[in-house]
């Protein structure tokens, strides 16, 4: 039998510029970062997170952000040596970096995979130059499609990110926007509704009026085209965003969405630890500084740390799990939780086609359910 997933996240905060429509933590600063200075931090506070959580065979490591690729190779290295340093790392771990596609960034891609990164998540988000500018972008087209190519010769897998429901987005729009990324892509998309985030550009631009994007059922519409497009590609959704050739899944995200064990690392990242007294939720400062200066002060950055209880662990499960194609499995739900989903509600979203049931004893979202998932998991949580 294969090992249990056991995932490590580690968060990079910076990026060159930040775009309209993004709430990641993720900051500009006008000198870059001391870089040495925080690859020791990341690798201490692996080492403290390792001392609570020993024994673990990593099977991923996902360097995210903010922009990782701004990232000198060396620093990635150092990252993915503490890693090994800690915790023995299974041979056939995926280690994913995600990279913007500016030449510049390109330049570094033979450096990360010298440094064992295996797989690349690319955020290209529009084939156009007009939406790019549009969605603040600093690259174009061009560029995009370079670092496509490039990072297809560098590394065994390659993913890229697509941002849809683009204001005037039209079905027609997106479907040949779509076909061409297939073209070009490997075994791996994420494909994102835009959502605008409370606190952004975008919100302030929609409240003044000045932004329109399409409403539920122009967007239900470009979903509709999404699943068939890619359906016909042979990358269905094995995730609500996210469309792979089968086999091709993102391990990392899955050992999230499976809600597995999870170790997060660097400013403002999340983790899921099994400990002798329960499943322990991590959050760390998210303030890159504050978390640097923390680490150096106490080993590690935590700003939370609590005990989940059977009742948040059964929340989390479902949503977490429902996100899914495969849906969750609920014998796994009564276990956490020590009882049934409320039976009403659930006949309920059974007889309303939101939800089905599936081999094995699991529950999943149909597609209907997919595009109104929050409800359906608020509905069954409560
Ligand atoms: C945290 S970003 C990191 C990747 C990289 N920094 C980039 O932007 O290319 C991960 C992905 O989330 C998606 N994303 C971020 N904010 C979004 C929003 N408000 N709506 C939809 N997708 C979003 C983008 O596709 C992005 O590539
Ligand atoms: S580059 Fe990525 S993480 Fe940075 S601001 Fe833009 S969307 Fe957010």
């Amino acid at each position: 039998m294969s090992a249990p997933a056991f995932a490590v996240y580690v968060h990079w905060p910076f990026c060159a510029a930040k775009c309209p429509y993004c709430d990641f933590n993720s900051h500009v600063r006008h000198d870059p970062p001391d870089q040495r200075r925080f690859a020791a931090a990341f690798a201490r506070e692996i080492a403290t997170t390792a001392e609570r959580a020993p024994g673990r065979t990593v099977t991923s490591i996902f360097l995210g952000g903010g922009t990782p690729s701004l990232m000198e190779p060396a620093t990635v290295g150092a990252i993915l040596d503490a890693v090994a340093k800690h915790w023995p790392v299974a041979p056939d771990a995926e280690v994913t970096l995600e990279a913007n596609p500016s030449s510049v960034e390109a330049e570094r891609f033979r450096g990360y995979s010298a440094a064992g990164v295996n797989r690349l998540s690319l955020g290209v988000q529009a084939l156009n130059d007009a939406d790019l500018r549009f969605l603040g972008r600093l690259h174009n087209v061009g560029e995009a499609l370079a670092a496509i190519e490039l990072a297809r010769d560098t590394f065994p897998r390659l993913s890229f990110d697509l941002i849809y429901t683009r204001p005037g987005q039209t079905p027609e729009a997106w479907r040949r926007e779509l076909r061409e990324a297939l073209t070009r892509a490997c075994d791996h998309l994420s494909l994102y509704q835009l959502t605008i985030e409370q606190g952004t550009p975008f919100f302030a631009l929609r409240e003044a009026g000045k932004l329109a994007i399409p409403d539920d059922s122009a967007a239900a519409d470009l979903y509709a085209v999404t699943q068939e497009v890619c359906d016909a590609a042979g990358l269905p959704a094995y995730e609500i965003s996210n469309h792979a050739i089968p086999g091709a899944e993102c391990r990392h995200n899955l050992a999230y969405w499976r809600y597995d064990e999870y170790a997060g690392v660097g400013p403002g990242a999340h983790g899921r630890l099994k400990l002798a007294d329960g499943r322990h939720a991590t959050a760390t400062e998210r303030m890159p500084e504050a978390w640097l200066e923390k680490v150096e002060s106490w080993g590690d950055g935590l700003a939370t740390d609590d005990v989940l209880t059977p009742e948040e662990e059964g929340d989390e499960l479902l949503l977490m799990g429902l996100r899914l194609a495969e849906g969750i499995d609920l014998a796994r739900y009564q276990r956490l939780t020590g009882r049934d989903l409320d039976p009403a509600r659930l006949s309920d979203l059974l007889a309303h086609g939101m939800v089905e049931r599936a081999d094995g004893g699991k529950l999943k979202a149909t597609r209907a359910g997919f595009f109104v998932l929050d409800a359906v998991v608020a509905d069954l949580a409560a």
